[in-house]
């Protein structure tokens, strides 16, 4: 197995979830990876779709002990460097581009590419990938489809996003070739806004307890 890949495994088994947060204010990033920690879940993804997200994951990097800080939502190599230079431990992305494919290539942080077809595994399998983000999950065919993959495309692990509830995490979470899931549900934009980080707590440790 590559080192990208080795490195990525070892992040992505610390749990069956990892958070994906859109943080609207990087005041609450530190308490609410916090509250995430508290509960279980180390590896945070932080997307990039918000302006307050690179200083998020760089408070989350610096002041959130145990947590391991990732960067989601990577459309460019631009945004790629800056991810990395805020701290960012993991880089994901909803597809794989040339640029980011390159820029992965020369960087020691690993790279969690997306891909949702059999063509675009192939792909990626070509250029070394061993575990792709599979997204978006629900939306293009779920849990049936990546069972479907696991032995045409033996040796690729997922980690699928998008649609993920604690309702279908095991239907995934049961599957050889899913490590973890990802999803925004442990972080619901209304107990964020309340700053309720007990109730987030509980939400983290309800996905840590999460098995196939
Ligand atoms: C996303 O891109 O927002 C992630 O895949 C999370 O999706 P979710 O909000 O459906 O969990």
């Amino acid at each position: 197995m590559g080192e990208n890949s080795e490195a990525l495994l070892s992040i992505l088994r610390l749990q069956p979830v990892v958070p994906v947060l859109i943080v609207e204010d990087a005041a609450t990033a530190v308490p609410l990876a916090r509250a995430l920690v508290a509960g279980g879940l180390k590896a945070i993804e932080i997307t990039l779709r918000t302006p307050a997200a690179l200083d998020a994951i760089r408070a989350v990097a610096s002041e959130v002990e145990g947590a391991v800080a990732g960067a989601g939502t990577i459309l460019s190599a631009a945004q790629f460097d800056e991810a990395v230079e805020a701290g960012a431990r993991f880089i994901v992305s909803p597809g794989a581009t040339g640029d980011l494919l390159d820029i992965a290539d020369e960087s020691d942080v690993p790279f969690l590419p997306g891909a949702s077809t059999a063509s675009e595994v192939m792909g990626l399998r070509e250029e070394g990938y061993e575990v792709l983000k599979f997204f978006p999950a629900e939306q293009a065919g779920g849990a049936p489809f990546l069972k479907a993959l696991s032995s045409p495309l033996a040796g690729t692990l997922f980690c699928p996003t998008g649609g993920i509830s604690l309702a279908n995490a095991r239907d995934y979470l049961s599957l050889p070739n899913v490590v973890c899931v990802g999803g925004s549900w442990v972080a619901p934009k209304a107990l964020v806004e309340a700053g309720d980080w007990g109730e987030i707590t509980r939400l983290a440790a309800e996905a840590a307890a999460l098995r196939g």
